[in-house]
């Protein structure tokens, strides 16, 4: 092949430019508005993060109820995991996290997961459940966002709604047992480990393709 024919060597951005990036203009011209999926990215990971910390005190209450305290304990650490993923690609889209983590904080895409006034496993479990909902609408649209346009993120962003479904799933059957004394099966058992995160997490996300 001749350089000619290299019809990929070279493009939009100047050899050596550090100012601009392929990777965003590649999107860009297949119709992603990038500051607008950067922004949502961070009220995204956002809510991840603060999900972790108020699942924390959430899992905590939960004292004596050792089946729902792991349960709890899988989506806390995945949601750190969720954070962790996103976070370089705000970067690569020229974006940055506030900062201040206030800032950050009040920007998430989802309520503030407090513990309730009466934390009672229901008023808890139902908690949980709203948040993993909160976080399905949130990647299901950056999903949208993204399908055949911006394969990184998508394939972000799916991974994570996988996890977010299998959570909505787990609090759905804890629920319903708890509160209407109902078998609605998850079909889940335990992950390996707590925090294993199939399908989302930086160290493993080859292995889990
Ligand atoms: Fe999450
Ligand atoms: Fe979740």
């Amino acid at each position: 092949m001749t350089m000619a024919e290299k019809t990929h060597a070279s493009g939009y951005v100047e050899p050596g430019d550090t100012s601009e990036r392929v990777g965003v203009k590649s999107i860009e011209e297949r119709g992603v508005d990038v500051e607008e999926l950067r922004e949502k990215l961070i009220d995204a990971i956002a809510a991840e993060f603060t999900t972790y910390y108020y699942y924390t005190n959430l899992r905590m209450h939960l004292a004596g109820e050792e089946d729902y305290k792991e349960i709890t304990e899988d989506a806390r650490l995945e949601d750190r995991a969720h954070f962790e993923l996103a976070v370089p690609r705000v970067y690569e889209l020229g974006g940055s996290i506030p900062r201040d983590i206030r800032d950050f904080a009040d920007r998430a895409s989802c309520p503030d997961a407090y513990l309730p006034e009466d934390p009672t496993p229901e008023a808890i479990l139902e908690t949980l459940l709203e948040a993993e909902r909160c976080a399905i609408r949130t990647w299901s649209e950056v999903c949208d966002m993204t399908r055949g346009k911006d394969p990184r993120t998508y394939d972000m962003a799916a991974r994570i709604l996988q996890k977010e479904v299998e959570h909505e799933a787990w609090f759905i059957e804890l629920l319903a047992k708890e509160r209407d004394d109902e078998v609605v099966p998850a079909g889940h058992f335990v992950r390996g480990e707590p925090g294993d995160a199939p399908y989302s997490t930086n160290t493993n996300i080859n292995e889990s393709a």
